[in-house]
């Protein structure tokens, strides 16, 4: 086949005809513009030209394939005709110092802790990517709450038993699990990181802990099942879409790929607001024409691309999730014991509680906190050995982790300290952010006197101020008396 040139594609740079090059290979995207998810205006801007770099972390690799015809495949261009791209982001003052700080971060040794993994994150990814993994809903009082929830809760230790050898494996779903927690479902995986979710999926592997996978992932779902080995398990997290047979698609597509659970979102019929995030998108597109767009991208990427998400899902649509599936339903997103009760009477296998890391409803209630009512709730109605009970949310520590399977968590997804493991220092970054939980968790399982998982129960926490809630979680006066701890100092010069 002759290659197009980078003349022949420009001049289709308009509503009426736009062609666009991604990864070399050029694709006539004129009919579909109006369809785009994330709007018209984002495309025309690259009508004509190379796409690939704004394309690249928010469309899994198949998109071209599953909704472009292939008459609109127009074939490979030749690479060197085509004009570079204007660079996209200005580079000023900010970005330099960004850039000399990647240049001297912290070396991997000197992470020791999932929070250190976020600071050095904090300094020196992107700013967009930056803005959307960590930001959450309106004043972010849930995002901060699901870590502080965890002050609240104390442990009673059991002395002078034999903790010479800890056993800290389990087993989730019916799958074994080297820990109790998971690598939870988080969007856009490239914005952090050039290979996406794939990173998460190798790091899995080396240290036996499961994966769940995104809906709105940036690898596909095939690359991230490509990339698993052995007999690592994954889980599916569905957004459901308001076509229902794409969604029945998705999930017996995952279930014959090998994913042994399906966790349907049920606190997201709409994406919440994530102001930082929003903000941050504004700076970046401030400088851009004009245009009628049907969707507002100041938004963000991840509103643009859920707009499929169907806000009917319904409590009457689980009876056709299980006759869809066979693998263990879990709903991903319950608030309260009421819903608890009501999802074992649905005949689901798990709950997970959880506010979405603080991202949809603020002031929604911390996961750990609400787990202290769903399971008094599912003992009294006799529900308590019916369902597997999961949280998520501000997790960071062993000890955290220790508190929720004391309370009778089965096991405690884990999303952003993973994110920002990855995006800082990639696979490695994410084996040890696993291995520092798996040191804190043993180191704790001896000092709270526990061999196993199962041997902890209620009776090992003081939850007595779980309720206590304070808006401002912060004193101000205390923390400018009490010394900081630090974290990892950035270098003067390169190693
Ligand atoms: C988010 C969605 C996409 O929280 O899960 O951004």
């Amino acid at each position: 086949m002759v290659s197009l040139t980078g003349a022949d594609i420009a001049t289709h740079n308009t509503k009426d005809s736009c062609w666009v090059i991604v990864h070399g290979k050029a694709y006539d995207v004129t009919e579909f513009l109006p369809e785009h998810p994330g709007g018209q205006k984002i495309i025309l801007k690259y009508a004509g030209k190379d796409a690939t770099k704004e394309f690249d972390p928010i469309h899994p690799s198949d998109t071209l394939d599953k909704y472009l015809p292939a008459s609109k495949h127009l074939g490979p261009v030749d690479m060197g005709s085509v004009e570079k791209a204007e660079t996209e982001e200005v580079i000023d003052e900010d970005e330099r110092a960004r850039l000399t700080r990647v240049s001297l971060m912290p070396p991997l040794s000197q992470c020791y802790n999932l929070l250190d993994f976020e600071d050095v994150a904090r300094q020196t990814m992107r700013k967009a990517a930056w803005a959307y993994y960590s930001s959450g809903a309106d004043d972010e009082i849930t995002l901060r709450e699901n870590h502080a929830a965890y002050h609240r809760i104390w442990f009673r230790p059991r002395i002078l038993v034999d903790v010479e050898n800890v056993d800290i494996s389990t087993t989730m779903l019916g799958s074994k699990s080297s820990v109790p927690f998971y690598i939870t479902a988080t969007a856009l995986g490239k914005l952090g990181n050039p290979e996406g979710e794939v990173v998460l999926t190798r790091a899995g592997y080396r240290e036996g802990v499961i994966q769940m996978i995104p809906t709105l992932a940036s690898c596909s779902f095939d690359e991230i099942v490509d990339a698993k080995q052995g007999d690592q398990v994954q889980w599916l997290q569905l957004y459901v879409n308001k076509d229902r047979e794409i969604t029945r698609k998705i999930v017996q597509h995952a279930e014959s790929r090998g994913c042994k659970s399906l966790w349907i979102t049920v606190d997201a019929p709409q994406l919440g607001r994530r102001e930082k995030d929003m903000r941050s998108k504004y700076d970046e597109q401030a400088a851009e024409v004009q245009d009628e767009g049907t969707v507002d991208r100041s938004q963000g990427a991840a509103r643009a691309i859920s707009s499929f998400i169907d806000p009917s899902l319904s409590w009457k649509d689980i009876p056709w999730f299980k006759s869809i599936t066979k693998m263990p339903i879990v709903l991903k997103g319950v608030q309260s014991a009421e819903d608890a009760i009501k999802a074992v009477e649905y005949g689901v296998d798990a709950i997970l509680l959880s506010n979405h890391g603080g991202r949809q409803l603020d002031f929604a209630k911390s996961a750990i906190e609400m787990l202290v009512e769903v399971m008094a709730a599912l003992k009294a109605k006799g529900y308590d050995n019916k369902i597997e009970v999961y949280v998520d949310g501000g997790v960071r520590r062993g000890t955290d982790i220790l508190k929720a399977i004391c309370l009778g968590a089965k096991g405690v997804g884990i999303g952003r300290p993973f994110l920002y493991a990855m995006s800082t220092y990639g696979e490695s970054g994410v084996v040890r952010a696993i291995q520092l939980l798996k040191d804190e968790l043993e180191m704790n399982m001896r000092l709270i006197g526990a061999q196993k998982l199962a041997d902890l129960n209620s009776t090992f926490v003081d939850t007595s101020s779980i309720t206590a809630h304070s808006a401002t979680p912060r004193d101000n006066l205390s923390e400018q008396a009490y010394q900081k701890m630090i974290t990892p100092p950035f270098l003067k010069n390169k190693l």
